[in-house]
């Protein structure tokens, strides 16, 4: 699968089928990954990978709460978007929402269908691998920035393997949970998982493709 091709077929997959991923693929796509560059060759990145039963033991932590209607604990760690999302930002994420919530057939009143699907997201839609990535705390939006960049080759090397991921920052609600699990020092941040697997490409929700502003709208071009 050439760069095109792998840029062009990733998704955020929200149903994944439970096929398991073995450690080696796993392995490889994060040492490609770590191909990524950085400013000054940082490379601010960390990241746990995990399946089976250390996987099963976080979701669980937390099914806990969401079960009892909790989604998120305490303080957060970051602000997921900017107070007062302004246009045009604030019209696609809307957008965005709507297309989906209309795949899986949840009306907008649906206050708890909306709730399922929030919850769905802390089952990592039922992958069978969860990567939970995060940066140091004296780290600015530089190497924020490198963290993306990191995050996007992981994701564009999981296409060169034939799997499917979903980046999700819904999990930077539960870092105190994660930090536990995993024994993540207090020095690092957590900013997000992705689930890693195969996906289930029959679903209802994975033929949604986001639409995306012409190139016009974010593009200028001078001196052709
Ligand atoms: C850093 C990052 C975090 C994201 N977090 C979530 C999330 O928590 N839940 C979710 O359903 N989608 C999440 N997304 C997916 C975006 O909604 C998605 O990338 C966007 O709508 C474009 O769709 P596409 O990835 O299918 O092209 C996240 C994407 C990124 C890059």
């Amino acid at each position: 699968m050439d760069v095109r091709e792998a840029v062009q077929t990733r998704f955020t997959c929200r149903a994944f089928r439970p096929t398991p991923v073995p450690l080696g693929k796993v392995a490889d796509i994060l040492r490609l990954a770590g191909r990524a560059p950085s400013g000054g060759n940082l490379q601010p990145w960390h990241v746990w990978a995990l399946a089976g039963e250390a996987l099963e033991s976080l979701k669980a932590a937390v099914r806990a709460h969401t079960a009892a209607g909790q989604f998120f604990e305490g303080e957060i760690e970051y602000a997921i978007y900017p107070p007062d999302l302004k246009e045009p930002y604030a019209g696609r994420r809307f957008r965005n929402g709507e297309a989906f919530y209309t795949a899986l057939g949840v009306a907008r009143d649906d206050h708890e269908g909306r709730m399922r699907q929030v919850a769905a997201n802390f089952e990592l839609f039922g992958a069978p691998v969860g990567l939970f990535l995060a940066v140091d705390r004296s780290m600015g939006p530089p190497q924020w920035a490198d963290l993306g960049i990191f995050l996007q080759t992981l994701m564009l090397a999981a296409r060169a393997e034939g799997l499917d991921t979903a980046p999700l920052e819904a999990w930077s609600l539960w870092p105190k949970t994660v930090r536990a699990h995993l024994g993540m020092p207090e020095e690092l941040m957590l900013f997000c998982a992705v689930a890693l697997g195969h996906a289930d490409l029959e679903a209802p929700v994975n033929q949604v493709r986001a639409e995306r502003a012409p190139l016009e709208e974010f593009a200028t071009f001078r001196g052709f």
